[in-house]
Protein backbone atom coordinates (compact mmCIF):
# COMPACT_ATOMS: atom_id res chain seq x y z
CA UNK A 1 0.00 0.00 0.00
CA UNK A 2 2.86 2.33 0.76
CA UNK A 3 4.75 1.79 -2.79
CA UNK A 4 1.54 2.60 -4.49
CA UNK A 5 0.53 5.81 -2.27
CA UNK A 6 4.15 6.93 -3.16
CA UNK A 7 3.86 6.63 -6.51
CA UNK A 8 0.05 7.70 -7.24
CA UNK A 9 1.55 10.98 -5.37
CA UNK A 10 5.04 11.57 -6.89
CA UNK A 11 5.94 14.13 -9.62
CA UNK A 12 8.92 13.90 -12.11
CA UNK A 13 10.35 17.46 -12.65
CA UNK A 14 12.80 19.53 -13.25
CA UNK A 15 14.87 20.71 -10.84
CA UNK A 16 14.83 23.75 -8.92
CA UNK A 17 17.85 25.93 -7.37
CA UNK A 18 15.48 25.47 -3.64
CA UNK A 19 16.37 21.13 -4.54
CA UNK A 20 20.19 21.79 -4.26
CA UNK A 21 20.67 21.26 -0.56
CA UNK A 22 18.21 17.75 -0.68
CA UNK A 23 19.82 16.67 -4.46
CA UNK A 24 23.49 16.59 -3.04
CA UNK A 25 22.39 14.61 0.40
CA UNK A 26 20.52 12.06 -1.97
CA UNK A 27 23.75 11.89 -4.35
CA UNK A 28 26.03 11.55 -1.25
CA UNK A 29 24.16 9.07 0.49
CA UNK A 30 23.62 7.11 -2.84
CA UNK A 31 27.07 7.01 -2.95
CA UNK A 32 28.44 6.24 0.28
CA UNK A 33 26.34 3.41 0.41
CA UNK A 34 28.76 1.71 -1.98
CA UNK A 35 31.20 1.31 0.08
CA UNK A 36 30.69 -1.62 2.08
CA UNK A 37 29.58 -3.87 -0.74
CA UNK A 38 32.64 -2.37 -2.71
CA UNK A 39 34.77 -3.38 0.59
CA UNK A 40 32.87 -7.10 0.90
CA UNK A 41 32.97 -7.73 -3.23
CA UNK A 42 37.23 -6.95 -2.74
CA UNK A 43 37.26 -8.97 0.17
CA UNK A 44 35.75 -12.51 -1.04
CA UNK A 45 37.44 -12.24 -4.36
CA UNK A 46 39.91 -15.42 -4.77
CA UNK A 47 42.92 -13.26 -4.86
CA UNK A 48 42.12 -11.06 -1.63
CA UNK A 49 40.95 -14.50 0.23
CA UNK A 50 44.78 -15.85 -0.13
CA UNK A 51 46.59 -12.62 0.39
CA UNK A 52 44.22 -12.57 3.88
CA UNK A 53 45.17 -16.03 4.59
CA UNK A 54 48.89 -15.82 3.28
CA UNK A 55 48.98 -12.87 5.57
CA UNK A 56 47.61 -15.24 8.58
CA UNK A 57 50.09 -18.11 7.99
CA UNK A 58 53.10 -15.60 7.57
CA UNK A 59 52.22 -13.88 10.71
CA UNK A 60 52.00 -17.11 12.65
CA UNK A 61 55.26 -18.51 11.19
CA UNK A 62 56.65 -14.59 12.33
CA UNK A 63 55.66 -14.89 15.28
CA UNK A 64 52.88 -15.75 17.27
CA UNK A 65 48.69 -15.62 16.81
CA UNK A 66 48.82 -12.02 17.88
CA UNK A 67 51.40 -11.27 14.96
CA UNK A 68 48.90 -12.93 12.64
CA UNK A 69 46.32 -10.86 13.84
CA UNK A 70 47.55 -7.92 13.43
CA UNK A 71 49.08 -8.33 10.18
CA UNK A 72 45.70 -9.43 9.02
CA UNK A 73 43.80 -6.46 11.28
CA UNK A 74 46.26 -4.42 8.74
CA UNK A 75 45.74 -5.60 5.48
CA UNK A 76 41.96 -5.46 6.51
CA UNK A 77 41.81 -2.07 6.93
CA UNK A 78 44.29 -1.32 4.22
CA UNK A 79 41.27 -2.39 1.99
CA UNK A 80 38.68 -0.65 3.77
CA UNK A 81 40.27 2.88 3.37
CA UNK A 82 40.71 1.95 -0.02
CA UNK A 83 36.87 1.67 -0.26
CA UNK A 84 36.30 4.16 1.58
CA UNK A 85 38.50 6.80 0.04
CA UNK A 86 37.46 5.70 -3.59
CA UNK A 87 34.18 6.72 -2.69
CA UNK A 88 34.59 9.87 -1.07
CA UNK A 89 36.87 11.43 -3.10
CA UNK A 90 34.41 10.59 -5.89
CA UNK A 91 31.76 12.35 -4.01
CA UNK A 92 34.40 15.66 -2.87
CA UNK A 93 35.41 15.76 -6.76
CA UNK A 94 31.73 15.75 -8.01
CA UNK A 95 30.39 18.03 -5.37
CA UNK A 96 32.89 20.62 -6.24
CA UNK A 97 32.62 20.05 -10.36
CA UNK A 98 29.42 19.13 -11.90
CA UNK A 99 27.31 18.91 -8.98
CA UNK A 100 28.28 22.33 -7.99
CA UNK A 101 26.40 24.17 -10.50
CA UNK A 102 23.31 21.78 -11.31
CA UNK A 103 21.71 24.16 -13.64
CA UNK A 104 24.74 25.67 -15.47
CA UNK A 105 25.89 21.90 -15.96
CA UNK A 106 22.59 19.98 -16.74
CA UNK A 107 20.26 22.22 -18.19
CA UNK A 108 21.36 24.99 -20.32
CA UNK A 109 21.14 22.99 -23.74
CA UNK A 110 18.15 21.91 -24.86
CA UNK A 111 18.78 18.25 -25.08
CA UNK A 112 20.38 17.66 -21.28
CA UNK A 113 18.17 17.79 -18.30
CA UNK A 114 17.93 17.01 -14.31
CA UNK A 115 15.05 15.94 -12.96
CA UNK A 116 14.16 15.05 -9.54
CA UNK A 117 11.08 12.78 -8.03
CA UNK A 118 8.75 14.71 -5.32
CA UNK A 119 6.23 13.15 -3.22
CA UNK A 120 4.67 13.41 0.26
CA UNK A 121 6.24 11.42 2.67
CA UNK A 122 4.83 11.76 6.05
CA UNK A 123 2.65 14.47 5.16
CA UNK A 124 5.15 17.14 3.50
CA UNK A 125 6.28 17.18 0.25
CA UNK A 126 9.52 16.25 -0.29
CA UNK A 127 12.73 15.23 -3.13
CA UNK A 128 13.20 12.08 -2.99
CA UNK A 129 15.12 10.88 -6.30
CA UNK A 130 16.98 12.60 -9.26
CA UNK A 131 18.19 11.34 -12.04
CA UNK A 132 20.41 13.35 -15.08
CA UNK A 133 20.57 13.27 -18.48
CA UNK A 134 23.28 14.58 -20.73
CA UNK A 135 23.13 14.31 -24.93
CA UNK A 136 26.31 13.35 -26.01
CA UNK A 137 27.92 12.69 -29.80
CA UNK A 138 30.15 10.04 -30.58
CA UNK A 139 31.36 10.25 -34.39
CA UNK A 140 27.85 11.36 -36.00
CA UNK A 141 25.89 9.03 -33.75
CA UNK A 142 23.85 10.66 -30.93
CA UNK A 143 23.12 9.41 -27.81
CA UNK A 144 21.82 10.37 -24.33
CA UNK A 145 23.69 9.60 -21.43
CA UNK A 146 21.83 8.72 -17.92
CA UNK A 147 23.84 10.18 -14.19
CA UNK A 148 23.13 10.49 -11.15
CA UNK A 149 20.53 8.21 -10.10
CA UNK A 150 19.72 8.52 -6.42
CA UNK A 151 16.62 7.18 -4.93
CA UNK A 152 16.08 7.96 -0.83
CA UNK A 153 16.73 4.63 0.97
CA UNK A 154 13.16 5.24 2.73
CA UNK A 155 11.69 5.21 -0.51
CA UNK A 156 13.25 1.92 -2.45
CA UNK A 157 11.36 -0.33 -3.96
CA UNK A 158 8.46 1.18 -4.77
CA UNK A 159 9.06 1.58 -8.70
CA UNK A 160 10.43 4.87 -8.59
CA UNK A 161 13.70 4.78 -10.00
CA UNK A 162 11.67 2.65 -13.01
CA UNK A 163 9.45 6.03 -13.13
CA UNK A 164 12.18 8.12 -13.58
CA UNK A 165 14.59 6.06 -15.95
CA UNK A 166 11.30 5.88 -17.85
CA UNK A 167 11.17 9.89 -17.84
CA UNK A 168 14.68 9.99 -19.09
CA UNK A 169 13.75 7.31 -22.21
CA UNK A 170 10.61 9.71 -22.89
CA UNK A 171 12.87 12.67 -23.21
CA UNK A 172 15.34 11.06 -25.31
CA UNK A 173 12.71 9.62 -27.35
CA UNK A 174 10.95 13.09 -27.78
CA UNK A 175 14.28 15.03 -28.62
CA UNK A 176 15.41 12.35 -31.21
CA UNK A 177 18.13 10.62 -29.39
CA UNK A 178 18.45 6.91 -30.83
CA UNK A 179 19.58 5.17 -27.32
CA UNK A 180 20.70 5.72 -23.86
CA UNK A 181 23.29 4.89 -22.16
CA UNK A 182 24.97 4.81 -19.13
CA UNK A 183 27.52 3.56 -16.77
CA UNK A 184 27.74 1.82 -13.79
CA UNK A 185 29.66 -0.82 -11.27
CA UNK A 186 29.48 -4.18 -10.58
CA UNK A 187 29.29 -3.61 -6.97
CA UNK A 188 25.87 -1.93 -7.22
CA UNK A 189 23.90 -4.64 -7.19
CA UNK A 190 20.35 -2.76 -7.10
CA UNK A 191 21.18 -0.64 -9.92
CA UNK A 192 22.51 -3.64 -12.48
CA UNK A 193 19.00 -5.54 -11.24
CA UNK A 194 17.06 -2.60 -12.24
CA UNK A 195 18.50 -1.47 -15.83
CA UNK A 196 18.22 -5.32 -16.64
CA UNK A 197 14.99 -5.65 -15.35
CA UNK A 198 14.21 -2.19 -17.93
CA UNK A 199 15.72 -3.94 -21.02
CA UNK A 200 19.08 -2.24 -20.79
CA UNK A 201 21.84 -4.46 -22.68
CA UNK A 202 25.52 -4.46 -20.73
CA UNK A 203 27.91 -3.32 -23.46
CA UNK A 204 31.34 -5.23 -22.93
CA UNK A 205 33.98 -2.58 -23.22
CA UNK A 206 37.09 -2.53 -21.59
CA UNK A 207 37.77 -0.28 -18.54
CA UNK A 208 38.66 2.76 -20.31
CA UNK A 209 42.30 4.04 -19.18
CA UNK A 210 41.24 6.88 -17.20
CA UNK A 211 39.95 4.44 -14.64
CA UNK A 212 42.75 4.19 -12.19
CA UNK A 213 43.93 0.45 -12.02
CA UNK A 214 43.97 0.34 -7.98
CA UNK A 215 40.19 0.42 -8.78
CA UNK A 216 40.36 -2.54 -10.49
CA UNK A 217 42.54 -4.10 -8.10
CA UNK A 218 39.79 -3.59 -5.48
CA UNK A 219 37.48 -5.65 -8.11
CA UNK A 220 35.47 -2.79 -8.58
CA UNK A 221 34.53 -3.03 -12.37
CA UNK A 222 32.67 -0.36 -14.25
CA UNK A 223 29.82 -1.67 -16.30
CA UNK A 224 28.24 0.36 -19.87
CA UNK A 225 24.48 -0.37 -20.54
CA UNK A 226 22.82 0.60 -23.52
CA UNK A 227 18.64 0.91 -23.88
CA UNK A 228 17.96 0.72 -27.97
CA UNK A 229 14.44 1.71 -28.51
CA UNK A 230 11.95 -0.39 -29.56
CA UNK A 231 11.39 -0.64 -33.44
CA UNK A 232 7.65 1.54 -34.09
C1 LIG B 1 19.40 1.65 -7.71
C2 LIG B 1 18.25 2.49 -7.13
C3 LIG B 1 18.20 3.81 -7.86
C4 LIG B 1 16.92 1.71 -7.34
O1 LIG B 1 15.84 2.56 -6.92
P1 LIG B 1 14.38 1.99 -6.59
O2 LIG B 1 13.42 3.10 -6.66
O3 LIG B 1 14.42 1.21 -5.34
O4 LIG B 1 14.13 0.97 -7.82
P2 LIG B 1 12.72 0.39 -8.31
O5 LIG B 1 11.76 0.31 -7.15
O6 LIG B 1 12.26 1.13 -9.52
O7 LIG B 1 13.15 -1.10 -8.72
C5 LIG B 1 12.88 -1.65 -10.00
C6 LIG B 1 13.50 -3.05 -10.07
O8 LIG B 1 14.92 -2.97 -9.91
C7 LIG B 1 15.39 -4.13 -9.18
N1 LIG B 1 15.91 -3.72 -7.87
C8 LIG B 1 15.85 -2.49 -7.31
N2 LIG B 1 16.49 -2.50 -6.12
C9 LIG B 1 16.96 -3.74 -5.93
C10 LIG B 1 17.70 -4.39 -4.89
N3 LIG B 1 18.09 -3.72 -3.79
N4 LIG B 1 18.02 -5.69 -5.03
C11 LIG B 1 17.64 -6.40 -6.13
N5 LIG B 1 16.91 -5.85 -7.16
C12 LIG B 1 16.59 -4.54 -7.06
C13 LIG B 1 14.16 -5.02 -8.99
O9 LIG B 1 14.05 -5.87 -10.13
C14 LIG B 1 13.05 -3.99 -8.98
O10 LIG B 1 11.78 -4.53 -9.33
P3 LIG B 1 10.88 -5.23 -8.16
O11 LIG B 1 10.88 -4.29 -6.99
O12 LIG B 1 9.55 -5.36 -8.83
O13 LIG B 1 11.55 -6.53 -7.85
C15 LIG B 1 18.43 2.70 -5.59
O14 LIG B 1 18.66 1.46 -4.96
C16 LIG B 1 19.56 3.67 -5.24
O15 LIG B 1 19.36 4.88 -5.21
N6 LIG B 1 20.77 3.12 -4.96
C17 LIG B 1 21.94 3.94 -4.57
C18 LIG B 1 22.46 4.80 -5.70
C19 LIG B 1 22.77 3.99 -6.94
O16 LIG B 1 23.34 2.91 -6.91
N7 LIG B 1 22.38 4.57 -8.09
C20 LIG B 1 22.62 3.99 -9.40
C21 LIG B 1 23.71 4.76 -10.06
S1 LIG B 1 24.07 4.04 -11.64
Amino acid sequence: FAACHLLMKLVIRRYRPSDKDTVLTLFSNGVVEQISPCFYNAMTSPLYLSITLGLCAAGYLLGSILGAVVLVGGWVALIYFSCHKLYTHYIREKIRTDMQDIPGNFMTRPDDCFFVAEAEVSGRSQVIGTVAIVAKQSGTERYGELFRMSVSSSCRRAGLASRMTQAVIDFCRERGLPKVVLQTTSTQAAAVALYEKLGFLRIFSQPTLSFPYWMIILNYLPLRYVYYFPLM
